[in-house]
């Protein structure tokens, strides 16, 4: 299988987690990206046993609504019994980075909203540690420098993304080298730079349930 029809089977075996957990009142949270795209795809197709969703950035608002799903706005919600959203690496302890989009800050809070976060991804994001994949940082436009050089002091190659600007007006800073030996830890020292927004390590708050593609069928891990 290519790496579109594993997102593809993955996306489809999350509908089937999912759609026992749902009931007429149900909001759904849905990620960003292209496994998120085939997952929204195929929710269309049980649109009827849910009452809409909360998506994590602009273009899964556009999706969801041209397939008739209701999108809410996160400040009118009260519960959202299941968010899921692809990754750009996941350990086998469910830590993520994410962000590859630019939509991570969107996500972060949806995923922090959630009763439960099934993580979709193909095998090729599985990892043993978190930061081959460069770690993005949504950062205030005018923190930027400031930013980098904190993240410089850290280890890190921080480089800006020219030319891109999140849901949220800011830029981000993709940072290459960084040792990532205890996720939540870092998680925490890049937040607490001032004009961070948002970092891609989902570690405090980790996916609930991973689900894996690869050329034998879906892999699940859970929280021992
Ligand atoms: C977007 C994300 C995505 O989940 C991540 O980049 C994976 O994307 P894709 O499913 O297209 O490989 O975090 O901000």
């Amino acid at each position: 299988m290519n790496q579109d029809e594993l997102k593809k089977t993955v996306a489809d075996a999350a509908i089937e987690v999912i759609a026992e957990q749902l009931t007429k009142d149900s909001i759904v949270g849905v990620g960003t990206g292209s496994t998120a795209d085939f997952f929204i795809d195929a929710l269309k197709e049980i649109k009827h046993k849910f009452d809409g969703a909360v998506a994590s950035s602009i273009g899964s608002a556009d999706r969801l609504r041209k397939h008739g799903i209701p999108v809410y706005e996160l400040n009118v919600v009260n519960h959202i019994v299941v968010y899921v959203d692809g990754a750009d690496e996941s350990t086998r302890q469910l830590q993520l980075i994410k962000g590859g989009g630019g939509a991570l800050t969107r996500e972060k809070i949806v995923a922090e909203v959630s009763a439960g976060f099934v993580c979709i991804v193909d095998r090729t994001k599985l990892v043993d540690n978190l930061g081959a994949f460069p770690l993005p940082i949504e950062v205030i436009p005018m923190a930027r420098s400031h930013v980098a050089r904190e993240i410089v002091k850290l280890g890190g190659e921080p480089e800006f993304r020219d030319g891109f600007r999140t849901d949220n007006g800011n830029q981000i800073l993709d940072v290459h080298q960084l040792t990532i030996e205890d996720p939540a830890s870092l998680e925490g020292t890049i937040n607490n730079i001032v004009g961070v927004v948002a970092n891609g390590l989902f570690a405090r708050r980790p996916a609930d349930l991973l689900l894996v593609a690869g050329d034998d069928g879906i892999t699940e891990y859970r929280h021992n």
